[in-house]
Parts: C-alpha cells; sequence; structure tokens
C-alpha cells in the first residue's frame, strides 16, 4: 500500500507506516492522515502483523500538522481525519513503537503519548506549540501529560511552549531511550523484532490492561480538547500566528486581549 507522503512496508511481521514528505519536515496534511489511519487499520486487520513501527527519517519525525491545511482546510468534527487518526491510534491493540528522529513538533510529540515504545535521537527537538499558535493541546495530551510528568513540567511544556530536548522528553517520561540519530530506527526496529516474536494474544491483552485505567477518558479527553481546538484555529489568534508562520514573519499579538 503507498500514499505518496506515506509509505508503508511488511517485514518479519514488523508493518512499517513511514512519514515521507521531508520537503515540508513530514507537515501532516488531511491525506497523510487518512493514509496512516489506513495504514494503521490494516496492520490491526492483518494477522501477519504483529506490530506497527511509526518512523519519519533520521532528521525529522514530523513538524505537526500542516500549517496552511489549518488555514485553508481546517477539520470540522469528529469525522475529519485527524480526528479518526487520534481515534485510530488511542485504541490500536497492536503494539506500536516510534522512531523519532529529528523534529517532533506539536502532534509529533502528542501522538508518542498513544505509542508503547519511543526511541528518540540525541539531536531531536520536541515541541507543543499550541499556545504559541494560538490553539490549545489536543491528542489527550491536556490528560495523559500532567499525569505523566506532574501539573508544572506539563504546564511548563505546553504554556511556555518551548522546544525542548530528547534528554527532557526522557526525564518526563515521554521516551523510553535516547540514541543518536541514526542508531534510532534500527532500535525501535530491534525492539519491534523482540516484540514480534512474543506470544500475540498475550501482548495484546497486556498492552489492553495497561491502557485500561484511561481508555475511555482518552477518547473523551480527545473529543473535549477538540471542541476548544476546531473553533480557536478560525479565532484571530490562531489566523495571525498561522499567517505570520506562512509568511516567515514574526506574529504580533498586541492587539489581542
Ligand atoms: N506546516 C506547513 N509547512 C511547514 C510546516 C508545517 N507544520 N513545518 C515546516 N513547513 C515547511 C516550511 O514552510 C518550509 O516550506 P518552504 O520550503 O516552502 O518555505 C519547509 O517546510 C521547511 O521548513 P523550515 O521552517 O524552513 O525548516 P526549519 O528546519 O528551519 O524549521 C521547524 C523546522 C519544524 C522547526 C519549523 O518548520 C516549524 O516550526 N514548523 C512549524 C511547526 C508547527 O507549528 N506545527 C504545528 C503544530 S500544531
Amino acid at each position: 500500500m503507498t500514499n505518496e507522503h506515506v509509505l508503508t512496508e511488511l517485514q518479519d511481521r514488523v508493518f512499517t507506516i513511514r512519514m515521507n514528505r521531508l520537503d515540508k519536515k513530514n507537515a501532516l496534511t488531511t491525506a497523510m492522515y487518512e493514509g496512516i489511519t489506513a495504514a494503521l487499520l490494516k496492520a490491526e486487520a492483518d494477522p501477519e502483523v504483529r506490530v506497527i513501527l511509526l518512523a519519519g527519517s533520521a532528521d525529522c519525525f514530523t513538524s505537526g500538522n500542516d500549517l496552511a491545511d489549518f488555514l485553508q482546510n481546517p477539520p470540522k468534527g469528529e469525522d475529519s481525519a485527524v480526528a479518526r487518526f487520534m481515534r485510530t491510534l488511542a485504541t490500536a491493540k497492536k503494539p506500536v513503537v516510534a522512531a523519532v528522529g529529528g523534529f517532533a513538533v506539536g502532534v509529533g510529540t502528542t501522538l508518542l503519548l498513544h505509542c508503547d515504545l519511543v526511541y528518540a535521537g540525541d539531536k531531536t527537538r520536541f515541541h507543543l506549540p499550541f499556545v504559541n499558535i494560538g490553539i490549545c493541546p489536543e491528542f489527550a495530551s491536556t490528560y495523559i501529560l500532567p499525569r505523566l510528568m506532574g501539573h508544572q513540567k506539563a504546564a511548563e511544556l505546553c504554556l511556555l511552549a518551548e522546544p525542548f530536548d530528547a534528554a527532557t522528553a526522557l526525564e518526563a517520561g515521554l521516551v523510553n531511550a535516547v540514541l543518536p540519530n541514526e542508531q534510532v530506527e534500527a532500535k525501535a526496529r530491534e525492539s519491534a523484532l523482540k516484540l514480534a516474536a512474543q506470544p500475540p494474544n498475550a501482548l495484546r491483552t497486556s498492552k489492553a490492561l495497561l491502557k485500561r485505567w484511561r481508555e475511555d477518558l482518552v477518547v473523551d479527553a480527545i473529543r473535549i480538547e477538540a471542541d476548544k481546538f476546531i473553533p480557536m484555529l478560525g479565532m484571530p489568534e490562531a489566523r495571525e500566528a498561522m499567517g505570520a508562520f506562512m509568511q516567515k514573519r514574526k506574529p504580533d499579538f498586541s492587539r489581542f486581549s
């Protein structure tokens, strides 16, 4: 199965889903969300697949949602491509391993909260820039982050909203290990192969039990955040921030109260 910007491959029972739009730092378009969702569903349904591996390149995971798409083609509700992608990843039954080389911005960071094993490159820059661009965090991150790292750390990452490095992500519990960027995917694959050799029913049952405490609440949180997030995309703060990014200038929030 191939989509220009989402490549897939099945090898040794590990199904790789690779974001491949490097000229735009793997910014995620509607078509890419649809491609990743279709790939996840295919992997979940295929008995040959034991593990899903999510990757970009050695120096770029993803720069998050495509900001031009946010301006021109914003998601409208629970039926949107991004909402379907979030629900599909959040409820995936097979283990998902992420290889995070390079930028992991916006949804590139929040999607990691729904993976099972996450390996990051030592040069990876994580970023939760939602407030900076006039919107709020998504993908149940406002529910999971404070529980993972405490309110103050979550507030620092979401409200000051500065990029953070892989050592910070490791300390905060967002990733399992940090490696030189060029070794990240090999390490992720090594762990994926170990998982693929485990008894599959025991693996799926154990994953489900580990996530049971948050299962329904995560799907709720995705919806509650979206109810705020979607209208915010059309508001002046977000239009100014995203317009400024596209025009390669600094945003000016001085006129907003
Ligand atoms: N949406 C749309 N286009 C994006 C993008 C995004 N999220 N991220 C990068 N791009 C585009 C840039 O506009 C640029 O396009 P151009 O070559 O046609 O001018 C190209 O990808 C390269 O990006 P650039 O900013 O020049 O690379 P960089 O290495 O200097 O910086 C980032 C990389 C990821 C730090 C920076 O691109 C960035 O901050 N992107 C926006 C991240 C963001 O706010 N995401 C949304 C989160 S909700």
